[in-house]
């Protein structure tokens, strides 16, 4: 059984042993300010040098979402969202990822925030079959479940007030390999932990999601949203955060709802921008696609530009939409 030392996770260290590590504390915006602004913006003299060498695309592995993508697959260091109302299937897909992943020899670490992890074994082999205990045995899976309350009081307790800055360091994760995939399941759960305090947990998930891009994986972070959402998140900027956001819906028809799927961005490849329709079977999620489906998405990319909505970057955080958590 793996453990996850909490104060691991995220850890107040002296100023000094971060500096040494060659990382900064980032200071959190102020209660006063809102977000935090440069003082000012240094423009490098020669242009920086841009590294073309690609990195490697792993498969998502989730029945065919791969021909959604025309990479066919996710960067290596990119972190997806995947959003979706409550029973959609998110912890599926995120599962189902690193489980074919683990199959095909990868390494997967599942951080679990809501389902303790006997549950979450029992689940899955009861819904799909999956026999996720083999894999943790054969040590290329780690199931790990963390509290988020104990991660929250953590934060506070490691907070200082400097200068009118809120200043944090975060420790690394502490997990038992270099993983190919990274799930985080949920940041909603995660969310309610901080009690409202919106600055305590976007300052944690803006570190959480630095230390993800360490690792060089494919990371899904869950996050619980309405049926039919317009935020894909509860502080509003984990998506801004992302390199992509995955969107699962479960909407109502009349009588019936019908589920589907949408890749709402993604900064690593081009993708098919409609709603595609998937089910949930023994198998897991299976998605319904036709054959040329991202050929057509490239072809009509041609006459028209995307309709994707642009989602920013990690450097230019728009404020969030919502001043608090319900
Ligand atoms: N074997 C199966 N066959 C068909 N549907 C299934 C099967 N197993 C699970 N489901 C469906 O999957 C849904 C749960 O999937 P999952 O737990 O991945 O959703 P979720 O979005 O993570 O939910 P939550 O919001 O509770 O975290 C169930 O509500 C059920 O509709
Ligand atoms: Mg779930």
């Amino acid at each position: 059984m793996f453990k996850l030392g909490l104060p691991k996770l995220f850890k107040k260290k002296p100023k000094s042993a971060a500096k040494e590590k060659g990382k900064k504390a980032v200071p959190l915006p102020s209660k006063k300010q809102g977000m935090a602004k440069p003082e000012s913006v240094s423009v490098p003299a020669a242009p920086p040098s841009i590294s073309l060498k690609e990195k490697e695309f792993l498969p998502v592995r989730v029945s065919k979402f791969d021909s959604l993508i025309e990479k066919g697959g996710i960067e290596r260091g990119n972190t997806l969202l995947v959003a979706g109302g409550c029973g959609t299937g998110k912890s599926t897909f995120a599962m189902q990822s690193i489980y074919h992943g683990v199959e095909k020899g990868e390494k997967g670490v599942y951080l679990s925030f809501e389902e303790p992890v006997e549950k979450l074994r029992r689940h899955m082999k009861v819904n799909y079959g999956w026999d996720l205990y083999k894999y943790e045995k054969q040590g290329n899976l780690a199931l790990l479940m963390l509290d988020p309350f104990k991660i929250a009081r953590s934060v506070e307790a490691s907070v200082m007030e400097k200068n009118g800055e809120l200043m944090v360091d975060v420790e690394q994760l502490d997990i038992p390999f270099v993983p190919d995939r990274v799930v985080v399941d949920s940041l909603s759960a995660l969310s309610i932990a901080f009690m409202g305090n919106v600055e305590n947990y976007r300052y944690y998930i803006r570190h959480l999601f630095e230390k993800l891009d360490e690792f060089n994986s494919v990371n899904f972070v869950i996050s619980e949203t309405e049926m039919d959402p317009g935020v894909y998140s509860r502080s509003g900027i984990e998506e801004f955060l992302s390199d992509g956001v995955i969107v699962l819906y479960n909407l109502r028809e009349g009588k019936k709802r019908e589920r589907a799927l949408e890749v709402l961005k993604l900064r690593c490849s081009d993708h098919v921008k409609k709603l595609v329709p998937y089910s949930i079977t023994k198998y897991g999620i299976t998605i319904k696609t036709t054959k040329g489906i991202m050929l057509e998405a490239l072809s009509q990319n041609l006459v028209k530009s995307s309709g994707s909505k642009h989602h920013g970057s990690r450097s230019e955080l728009p404020k969030p939409p919502l001043e608090g958590f319900p």
